[in-house]
Formats: structure tokens, C-alpha cells, sequence
């Protein structure tokens, strides 16, 4: 699919985003650990969940969805089915990392597998505790997938973990936290940054013992078994960072998004934004199913360029391709540094970005760590490829509303996988652009 960009619109309108698809992919999860039925609204349905859904049918996991809203039957900590075929995790890095946790705590036997770019990404930071924790997993030659789970047998049993993370993610935190629901102790976690906490957050809610504190977490191993949920998803603060942008970044806008989660965690690109000179308010903010949740009301802005560093690159992890946009529109040298991590998502998105900006001249350049872009002057449009990576894909597209000529954005199929109504979304607020 080829999206066309006509650049200038005015973006003006209220919008209700999607759920969020970290809370929604741990949600259905965690609900198949526990016993009893759980229901959640505002389920985020796009090609990442599907994934997760589809792994877990696999899996013997039975759940069934109207429209948005999820109802899913709880397997339990004991074993789940064994699966003959390999379950496909398909492009899903979340995925596959979160399931080995949730497979070694029910001492299910399974191969977990994916497309060849999910075969390329590290899971040696996932599978090396869980072998600490007395799991018996195989990698590929370069420790990466396929993961080939056997099942514990006779006496053994998976001990706690006292862990220093060597990287902040939240992936591997999740599948560690999951693997010490079947643990025989405690599970101690130590993080270099501020990871997102969702994981937290709702096992808090399962009813288990969890003690949080900043870098730190640990989880008692449950008593009993643990206790359905019932949610209602906040919007994607992931997805409302493009239509933020595309707001900042055109003349005489104004839009208003409802019900966007606002978890600290995730809101570092508001921070961003906010210390660039932009026009964002928050509004109605409360705390439901246990996450922040509030109105953003978005202005056009004239934005000026900053560095980000340190842990606010944790919090603001997957909206460095469209902050790329804002800092293209941002008067100076906006510059990105401690963000290495970049480099492992669904692309190296240091390179992608880089190499996608430089076909518009734009003056961007890579580094090691991040990027430097030197903001503020117009560029025309030209031919783009979302490179198989959806929030390049969108990225681009909120790039193209703020260029001079049109812009094309080739394989944008592959927005789906996250957000599938964004382009539906950003012609509701006003923007011009056609699909093919
Ligand atoms: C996620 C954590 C992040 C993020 C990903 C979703 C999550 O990855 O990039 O899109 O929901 O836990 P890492 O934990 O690997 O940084």
C-alpha cells in the first residue's frame, strides 16, 4: 500500500485513540496465567495483538473478541498445551520475549519462532536469566530465535532471581517477573532507567505481592491462583504521539485526543515536546483500571531544538521516529545521544530514519548512540518506505504533512500492525492523504 501525502493541511477535531498495545498484549497474557474468566474494553486489535492472540490458541488459551472488547479464559500456572508446530511470533519481539516467561512459569514445553527480522533481534537478554532461574531453553547458533522450550522435569524446581538488568526493558523485566510466578522464591529485579511499569501495575491488580520502588522490583512467588481481570484499555499514548506532532507541526491547528494513558513511564516524548516549545495541555487526568488517563490538547507551535539523553530516552523508547519530525520543524540542533537501543526495535531505526530523512535533504546525520539534526528549514517532498517498520511508517507520514511538495510513503501496509486507523484518523482531523 502507497499512502500520498499533500502537505499543509489544518488539523482540527476531537479523537478517542485505540488501546494501548503494551497494556493490551500483557492484558491477554496475564489473563491466560490466571483461572477464571477476565474481560477487557478498548482491547487493542491490530496485527500485534493478533499475534499474541493467535500464540495463545496455539497454546490451548481459548478467548474470543467483540469488537474491541476481550474475553479470555484463564489456563492457569499449570502446563499449557504443547503445540506440535512451532508457535509464530511472527515480526512480535514483545511477543515472543514475554510468552518464554509466561511458558517457563507453567513449565510448558513449546519453539518459539518468527520472521527472519525477529530472528536477527537479541534474545540472549531474555534467555540467559531465564537459564539462571533453572530453565532449560536453546537459542540459534547467535542466541537468537528459534527458542526451543523443554520442560523441567522430576524434582527441579525454577529458583528466584536477584537480577541487574543490564539494558531498561520492559520486555525483559515482563518475561523475568512472569518466569517468578512458577519460581520456588522471590524475584528481585534491578533497572538502570525507567522502564514502563505495566507489568507492575496489573500484576499489583492479579492480587500478587509486589513491591515496587524506582530501579527496583520484587515479586513474591503467588499462594494461590491468580485472580481474573476486568480493564477498560486506556488509548495509546505510542499512537497519539503522531497525531500530537502532526498538530504541532501544521499551521492552525488544534485537536483535542481523549482517553490517552499517561503513564509516566511512556510520557517522556510530553517532556520533550513541552521543553521544544509546544503547545500541549492536559486535561480530565485520572487514574482508571489503575493507569493515568487524561485529554491532550494539542496547538500548533513554533518548536526549538533540545538534546535528549539519559533516562528520558527510556521514556520515550518507541516516539523517536516521529520526535525526528517534530525536531525536522524544530529551529537549531536537536540531538539525540544514549540511545543505542534504537538500534535493536523492528529495524536498526537509527539507520532507517537517517536514511529515509536524508531522500527529503533534510539535514540529518547517525551517531553511534542516536542522531543529530540540524531542524528548521523546509524540504520538499519525494518518495519514502516505511522499511517494514510501522512507526517509520507514521512517521513519515506526519513528515510529509509538513513538507512543501507531496510525499509517497511506500509499504505502508505495515501501520497495521500497531494502529491500523491512523490514516482513517488523521483524515477525520483535516489532512489529505490517499491510499493505494
Ligand atoms: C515494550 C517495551 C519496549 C518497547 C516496545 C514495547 C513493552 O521494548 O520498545 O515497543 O510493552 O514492554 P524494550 O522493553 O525492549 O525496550
Amino acid at each position: 500500500m502507497k499512502l500520498t501525502i499533500t502537505p499543509q493541511p489544518t488539523l482540527q477535531g476531537k479523537i478517542t485513540l485505540p488501546g494501548d498495545k503494551s497494556i493490551s498484549h500483557r492484558a491477554a497474557l496475564f489473563a491466560a496465567l490466571a483461572e477464571g474468566k477476565s474481560y477487557f474494553e478498548n482491547f487493542l486489535v491490530a496485527g500485534v495483538t493478533e499475534t499474541m492472540l493467535h500464540a495463545l490458541s496455539q497454546l490451548g488459551v481459548l478467548w474470543s473478541l467483540d469488537e474491541t472488547t476481550l474475553s479470555i479464559t484463564g489456563a492457569g500456572l499449570q502446563p499449557w498445551r504443547e503445540s506440535d508446530v512451532p508457535i509464530n511470533c511472527r515480526n512480535s519481539g514483545m511477543t515472543m520475549r514475554t510468552l518464554v516467561g509466561a511458558l517457563v512459569a507453567t513449565n510448558t514445553a513449546a519453539v518459539l519462532d518468527g520472521s527472519a527480522g525477529l530472528r536477527r533481534r537479541p534474545m540472549g537478554r531474555v534467555v540467559e536469566p531465564l537459564i539462571a532461574m533453572g530453565a532449560s531453553i536453546e537459542t540459534a547458533e547467535n542466541g537468537c530465535a528459534p527458542l526451543c522450550l523443554a520442560k523441567m522435569t522430576g524434582d527441579r524446581i525454577l529458583s528466584g532471581l536477584s537480577y541487574h538488568l543490564p539494558v531498561a526493558s520492559a520486555q525483559v523485566k515482563t518475561a523475568l517477573l512472569l518466569a517468578g510466578l512458577g519460581a520456588g522464591g522471590p524475584t528481585t529485579l534491578h533497572e538502570p532507567g525507567p522502564s514502563r511499569d505495566h507489568t507492575e501495575r496489573i500484576l499489583a491488580q492479579m492480587g500478587l505481592d509486589i513491591e515496587v520502588r524506582p530501579g527496583f522490583v520484587r515479586l513474591m512467588p503467588p499462594k494461590q491462583p491468580l485472580s481474573p481481570l476486568r480493564l477498560t484499555i486506556p488509548g495509546d499514548f505510542s499512537s497519539a504521539a503522531f497525531l500530537i506532532v502532526a498538530a504541532l507541526i501544521t499551521p492552525n491547528s488544534e485537536i483535542r485526543l481523549q482517553g490517552v494513558g499517561l503513564n509516566p513511564t511512556r510520557t517522556g516524548l510530553l517532556d520533550a515536546l513541552i521543553a521544544m516549545g509546544g503547545n500541549i495541555q492536559v486535561a480530565s487526568k485520572e487514574l482508571r483500571s489503575g493507569e493515568p488517563v487524561g485529554d491532550l490538547i494539542v496547538r500548533s507551535s513554533q518548536l526549538t531544538a533540545v538534546t535528549i539523553n539519559g533516562d528520558l530516552v527510556v521514556r520515550m523508547i518507541d516516539e523517536f521516529p516521529v520526535f525526528a519530525v517534530a525536531a525536522a520543524h524544530a529551529e537549531g540542533l536537536t540531538i539525540v545521544q544514549d540511545a543505542e537501543e534504537l538500534r535493536f526495535k523492528e529495524t536498526d531505526r537509527i539507520q532507517v530514519l537517517v536514511e529515509e530523512f536524508q531522500k527529503l535533504n533534510l539535514q540529518i546525520e547517525s551517531r553511534e548512540d542516536g542522531f543529530a539534526l540540524q531542524g528548521g528549514m523546509p524540504y520538499q517532498g519525494g518518495s519514502l518506505s516505511a522499511r517494514g517498520d510501522h512507526r517509520l511508517g507514521m512517521a513519515l507520514t506526519v513528515l510529509g504533512l509538513g513538507a512543501h511538495s507531496a510525499v509517497i510513503v511506500h509499504d505502508a501496509e505495515i501501520i497495521a500492525e500497531s494502529f491500523p486507523e491512523f490514516v482513517k484518523v488523521l483524515q477525520h482531523l483535516g489532512a489529505e492523504i490517499t491510499s493505494r
